[in-house]
């Protein structure tokens, strides 16, 4: 069994733990309380039966735009405890809170174009879109990265926040006026957030 639940100080180090088993990108400890001193509606941890952290969301509210939006810093589960619907999870608590408690109007983040496990999770499960490509992004200097120094920014319209949040009709019909429009878009997020939805 395991438990999602906002992140207190106490879980920082653990997070910084599971961060560094899982991803090449690695913040000092004064980041993560960077985070959570400003943000602390905005972090979620995984944690199982044993207390163990074995999964976390990082995440901010972008300071310097005039659109308020939120940017997901890090996220990662450990191998052990993967593809069991935690990330999903993770995702949708911290997306909520940016919208609830910071009014975010969409999420941000930088995924790897190599990393399909996470770029699935992102388009395929979240509805996120491709909004941008970033070349060389990633500067840490890790040799695997000149292969796959393109990254792609990926911005969500929140669609699942307003699911869960009971803004369904709204997301259904932005849904319905993109594709009359010819827009091609994927619903296979939907049956994550929600009961089966009647068409027609
Ligand atoms: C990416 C990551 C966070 C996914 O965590 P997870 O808890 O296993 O994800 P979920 O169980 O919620 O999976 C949701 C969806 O993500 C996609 N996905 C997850 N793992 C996948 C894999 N190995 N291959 C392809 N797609 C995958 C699938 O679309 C999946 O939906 P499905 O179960 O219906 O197939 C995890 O693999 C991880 O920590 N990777 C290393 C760190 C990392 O890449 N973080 C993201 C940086 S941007």
């Amino acid at each position: 069994m395991v438990c999602i639940r906002k992140a207190t100080i106490d879980d920082l180090l653990a997070m910084q733990a599971c961060n560094l088993f899982c991803l090449p990108e690695n913040y000092q400890m004064k980041y993560y309380f960077y985070h959570i001193l400003s943000w602390p509606q905005l972090l979620y941890v995984a944690e199982d039966y044993g207390g163990k952290i074995v999964g976390y969301v990082l995440a901010k509210m972008e300071e310097e735009t005039t659109e308020c939006h939120g940017h997901i810093t890090s996220l990662a589960v450990l191998r052990t405890h993967r593809k069991l619907g935690l990330a999903t999870k993770l995702m949708a608590a911290a997306q909520n809170a940016m919208e609830q408690v910071f009014g975010a109007e969409y999420v941000s983040l930088h995924v790897r174009k190599s990393n399909r496990a996470a770029f699935n999770l992102y388009t395929e499960t979240l509805g996120y879109k491709i909004h941008d490509m970033e070349a060389k992004y990633y500067a840490d200097g890790e040799d695997a990265i000149t292969t796959t120094t393109t990254t792609m920014v990926v911005v969500a319209a929140l669609e699942t926040q307003k699911l869960s949040d009971g803004g369904m009709v709204k997301v259904v019909l932005d849904i319905c006026s993109r594709v009359s429009e010819g827009e091609n878009v994927s619903l296979g997020f939907l049956d994550r957030f929600c009961t089966p939805i009647v068409w027609g």
